[in-house]
């Protein structure tokens, strides 16, 4: 049974919010209840408080251990109820208990083709493989980091000459295209996680879509 009451989410950043900005802008069928993040200087805030949007800092630096951290986080998001908690560009890594409680109601938009390259500087290690593909993923969050079953991801071509940045730029404009695609898809109530791997059903017709890989040119 699809329920009628429109989703709420919460979305956690640490820095310049680009892509919380992609799914503000995208007008999904989706509120944005507040934006959380661990720095008050994060650049995103500014915007999001533009927008009206409730905005909120736990600073990390202020709590003796991770878990400590973790469970003022925890509090402060389920004070706003959100349906699925979107990680974008949030930088501290999310002790399990954290992870068990979000359990499939958290997602997270990692820059690589996972399970390839997970963890940091993604762009700089495709390049120093030589890999001729790379691109970004949205998945479910899982205690094991950057994993997860994966709702979308956006592969990109590795050009002759790219370096770090102009080949980071390629793949967070998809970045920017995928995680509010997915995003939508979750508000419509169209992801099915089976055996560990998302599908997205059909609305119109009932069945299984196959439009979880985008290719940019
Ligand atoms: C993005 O590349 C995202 O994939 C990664 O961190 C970066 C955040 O960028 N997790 P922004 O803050 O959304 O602009």
């Amino acid at each position: 049974m699809k329920s009628t009451a429109i989703k709420s989410i919460v979305i956690l950043i640490s820095g310049r919010g680009s892509n919380m900005r992609s799914i503000v802008e995208a007008r999904l069928p989706l509120r944005v209840a507040a934006v959380i993040s661990n720095r008050a200087d994060a650049a995103g805030l500014g915007y999001a408080r533009e927008k009206g949007i409730a905005v909120e800092t736990i600073d990390h630096r202020g709590f003796p251990t991770r878990e400590a951290f973790d469970a003022a986080l925890a509090a402060a998001i389920e004070r706003h109820r959100p349906d699925l908690v979107v990680l974008a560009g949030f930088m501290r890594i999310l002790g399990d208990a954290f992870v068990a409680r979000f359990a499939g109601r958290m997602i997270n938009i990692h820059p690589s083709l996972l399970p390839m390259f997970p963890g940091l500087h993604t762009h700089r290690r495709a390049l120093e493989e030589g890999v001729k593909v790379h691109g970004a993923t949205v998945h479910f969050v899982t205690p094991s980091l950057d994993h997860g079953p994966i709702v979308a991801q956006a592969a990109v071509p590795v050009l002759p000459g790219d370096d770090e940045q102009t080949l980071a730029a390629r793949v967070l404009a998809q970045e920017h295209r995928i995680y509010p695609m997915a995003l939508r898809w979750f508000a419509e109530e169209r992801l099915v996680i089976r055996d560990g791997v998302v599908r997205v059903t059909d609305s119109k017709a009932g069945g299984d879509d196959t439009a979880q890989l985008l290719m940019a040119p």
